[in-house]
């Protein structure tokens, strides 16, 4: 990076952001990281870790203060759908204030870099697919409209104090790093192939299928799966990104493939060798029957390509993660 500066990597005790950790390291550069490990674990963390939230500004202008960071990525927040329409005040907190905590500290310490992790939620329910970045952005839960409302603030701060920014909007982030040193490990389980693999290893006793009356080839729901290591990927190319241009800047991340949920049980079935009983249920609210990226993007302008995305590596991967995860 410019500057020879460290990166500040929130959340980079988590899912997405231990695999980016990793692979930043892996790259030479130097990370650390800032995690209040409510969902994430130290021992995915292989660099200097401080423990403490977004929430707390004396850390963040100490961490500021003692550090010479370069650019921000930032992975923290609360990311359950659900539990987003349940409690969408722990949803605009987290994701929304405490972000700003953190772009008040950057801009005070004239830190002019971040790259933010958005989803493919900022959308809501596709007029049309695949879904390119300039689809409209109507979230249909508060989950999704806290990451739309950062992305705005990430304009007027680009704006008003001159910060650049990648917003990364992933797809379905899924399998595990290939040396199965990380995976997916989340407190409550909520992504359908780690939901899968444990019913497949008898942690759980069934599938739910919410919905086989779409208007898709088998009747279940269309997503689009990205490997963490690619997801990883996109990281470093926005790094990159910013180092070359100043601005405000936004990609789809996703493979441009539809799977459906059907294909996924059957491909964990082919991949574990185990009985994956289903049941189906009936849809749930705001379950659109496709979503999948158009990621034309941040191919053309980043060079991204995917390595590993395709379903079977994905589900290899996870598996071989999941029976290490059920062996602890
Ligand atoms: N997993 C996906 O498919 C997906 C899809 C779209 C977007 N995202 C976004 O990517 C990011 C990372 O997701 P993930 O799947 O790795 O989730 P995760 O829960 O594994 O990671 C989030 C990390 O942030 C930390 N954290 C939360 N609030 C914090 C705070 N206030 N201060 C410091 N640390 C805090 C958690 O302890 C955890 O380590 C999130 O912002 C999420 O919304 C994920």
């Amino acid at each position: 990076m410019a500057n020879g500066g460290k990166i500040l990597v929130t959340g980079g005790a988590g899912y997405i952001g231990s695999h980016t950790v990793k692979l930043l390291q892996s790259l030479g550069l130097d990370v650390i990281v800032l995690d209040d490990l409510s969902t994430g674990r130290s021992d995915r963390v292989s660099c200097p870790l401080i423990v403490g939230s977004l929430s707390d500004r004396k850390l963040l202008e100490r961490i500021f203060h003692e550090h010479a960071i370069d650019a921000v990525i930032h992975f923290a927040g609360s990311i359950i759908v659900e539990e987003s329409v349940q409690f969408p005040d722990k949803y605009f907190e987290n994701n929304v204030s405490n972000g700003l905590n953190l772009l008040d500290i950057m801009v005070e310490n004239n830190v002019k870099k971040i790259i933010f992790s958005s989803s493919a939620a900022v959308y809501g329910e596709p007029h049309y697919v695949p879904v390119d970045e300039e689809h409209p952005k109507k979230p249909v839960n508060p989950y999704g409209e806290t990451k739309w409302v950062f992305e705005k603030i990430l304009r007027w701060y680009a704006q008003g104090h001159g910060l650049s920014s990648v917003s990364l909007r992933y797809f379905n982030a899924a399998g595990a790093s290939l040396d199965a040193s990380l995976g997916e490990d989340a407190p409550v389980v909520t992504h359908l192939i780690s939901k899968v693999l444990r019913v497949a290893a008898r942690q759980e006793p069934v599938v739910k299928i919410f919905g086989n009356d779409y208007k898709t080839p088998d009747g279940t729901c269309l997503r689009d799966y990205i490997h963490v290591e690619d997801l990883a990927l996109a990281h470093h190319l926005a790094l990159d990104k910013l180092k070359a241009d100043s601005g405000v800047f936004y990609y789809n991340v996703g493979t441009g493939q539809g799977r459906s949920v059907a294909e996924v049980v059957n491909t964990c079935v082919e991949i574990t060798e185990k009985m994956i009983p289903i049941e189906y249920a009936p849809r749930r609210p705001g379950d659109p029957a496709v979503l999948v990226a158009d990621p034309t993007k941040i191919k053309t302008e980043l060079g991204f390509v995917t390595k590993y995305s395709d379903l079977e590596t994905i589900i290899r991967t996870a598996w071989v993660w999941h029976k290490k995860l059920v062996r602890h």
